[in-house]
Order: C-alpha cells, then structure tokens, then sequence
C-alpha cells in the first residue's frame, strides 16, 4: 500500500481523508503539479516549484509549506514508495471551511496539501514512444486562464473521453481555428529543421517539459518558432509531438485521420525525446 502526505502526515492511503467542506472538492478551488521521477530522482523539481508558487499568487492562495520543505516532501515519498521511475502529484487546494460558500473562506483557513506517488516502472522506455499517438481534434472549451495550472480537469477527461471513442489516443484543442494544446500536454508540430508551438499566453499552460525541450533543441541548433498553427498545417509537417511530465517527448502520427508522413514517429521527436532524458536525468534531483 501506498504512503502518501496530507497535511504534515505520512499515512498509508487508505487513512488519508479530507473534508467534504474542502474547496477543492465543493469548487475545483485547488492547483496541482506533476513531477516526474527517473532513477529515483525528481525531473526539473525547481521548474514545478516555481509554476506552482504562480499559480498560488494568481489565486490569491497561500501555500502551508516552503519550497525547500516540499521538495524534501516529494523525496521521501520516492524513498517511502521505492519509485524509480513514475510521478509524484501534488495538490493545493483552499483547505476546508465548515460550510459552503462561493466566497473565499477566512484568511486564516488551512489549505489542503495531499501529495502520492504514482510507479510506472518504463515510464522512459516507453512502447509508445517507438509507435506514435493518434489525436483527434476538438474545439478548446476550457476557461481562459489556462496558465494557471487548476485541478478543474473535467473538459481534458471529456477530451481523452472523446479520443478514445474515437480510436484514438489523445486529442488536441482547438480555438479561433488555431490550436492550443493537447488535453494534458503542449503541442508542436515539426517542418525541415524547424519546430513551432504556440507562443505562451493565458491561452495554455506554460510547461516545464516544454522549456526544458525548447532549449535543449536550440542548443542542437534547431530552429524554433513560437505561434499559432493550424490542424490543416499540422496535417501537413514532417512530424508533430507533445511534451509533459508525464510523457517527456512523445510522437504524434495520425491528427484527425490523417497520417503524418509515413505515419511513423519522425526523426526529430525521436532526437529530443533521447536529448531531454539524458541531459534531466543528468540535474534530478
Ligand atoms: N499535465 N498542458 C496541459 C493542459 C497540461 O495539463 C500539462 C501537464 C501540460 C504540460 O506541462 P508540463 O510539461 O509542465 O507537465 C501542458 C500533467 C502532466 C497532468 O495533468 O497529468
């Protein structure tokens, strides 16, 4: 069984419970962060405590513990958990009142902090990675502040929902005829030696995968383009891809139908998937 953190306390998971009154359920009033874990140590920890700490400033929330604190959280829930390879999720919500109200609760009010490990051993050698995702498209009907990075998650669930009915892995959105983002993940599509992706905004989440990638590929002298695209130009390039915690690098095939090139995974996510998980391997932590 699991050990997990809730409030100060490693209980096993079965033990950990919270209030009915809490934000984060009554409201989805709450902010997460996945970290990745290879070889037992946390990916770009300092990248997902700086995110986080915005996320809690644009929500006027304040955090129940330091930085410095929560990384030592997140490490020994690994050693707790024997991760080697998997994720640690963290989640912050506007704690628990005693009572609903659409107003914020006192200042004073104690914010929820749960904390698990997830184990996926593979998560790196991935058999995905060598075959591909397909994506479907769908228009982008989440909210507008989307750089913030809030556990109201039920439109990317029905995104992943509607993929899979239609025999697909994912889905990538779309407004103003541009695409945004996939439901959990940035995306990007690839021409020649050049990789676009949308420009950050509060339009999508700024990921930290998509840092960390953007810079490793202009160090390999790509050239990248942040803007909008299209799904008729993604149709159209060499290769596309997506990035996040949870799948570092990983190809993209087919969108809506369509296969991209010879409809197997391109060279060039192959490159930058190989070039993130050797140079963060190199600063986890
Ligand atoms: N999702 N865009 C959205 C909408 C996301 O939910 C995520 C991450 C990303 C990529 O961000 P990062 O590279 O920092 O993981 C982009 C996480 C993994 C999740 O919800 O499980």
């Amino acid at each position: 069984m699991r050990t997990v953190y809730l409030n100060g306390d490693y209980l096993p998971e079965t033990e950990a419970k919270v209030s009915i009154f809490d934000r984060g359920f009554l409201m989805a009033d709450g902010v997460y962060e996945v970290t990745s874990v290879l070889d037992g140590k946390l990916i770009d920890f300092a990248g997902h405590a700086v995110r986080l700490e915005r996320s809690l400033s644009e929500l006027d929330m304040r955090s129940p513990i330091s930085m410095d604190d929560l990384l030592e959280v997140h490490r020994e829930l690994v050693r707790l958990n024997e991760i080697e390879e998997g994720m640690v999720y963290l989640q912050i919500t506007r704690g628990a009142p005693n009572d609903r109200d659409f107003a914020y609760p006192p200042a004073e009010t104690e914010p929820t902090i749960v904390l698990f490990t997830q184990n996926k051993p593979g998560l790196a050698n991935s058999p995905a990675a060598l075959k591909g995702m397909k994506v479907i498209s769908i228009p982008d009907a989440r909210w507008g502040r989307r750089d913030i990075k809030t556990v109201q998650l039920l439109y990317p669930s029905m995104g992943k929902m509607m993929a899979k009915a239609a025999g697909c892995d994912d889905a990538w959105m779309v407004e103003d005829g541009a695409v945004t983002e996939g439901t959990s993940n940035n995306a990007y599509i690839v021409k020649g030696n050049t990789i676009i992706t949308r420009q950050l905004s509060n339009d999508i989440l700024h990921g930290i995968t998509r840092a960390a990638v953007l810079r490793f590929a202009k160090e390999a002298q790509m050239k990248v383009e942040e803007r909008a695209f299209t799904i008729a130009e993604a149709q159209e390039a060499d290769e596309a891809f997506i990035t996040s915690a949870s799948t570092f690098v990983m190809p993209v095939v087919e969108i809506d139908g369509t296969a991209l090139g010879d409809g197997t995974p391109g060279p060039v996510a192959a490159r930058l998937r190989e070039i993130y998980l050797e140079e963060s391997r190199k600063t986890a932590v």
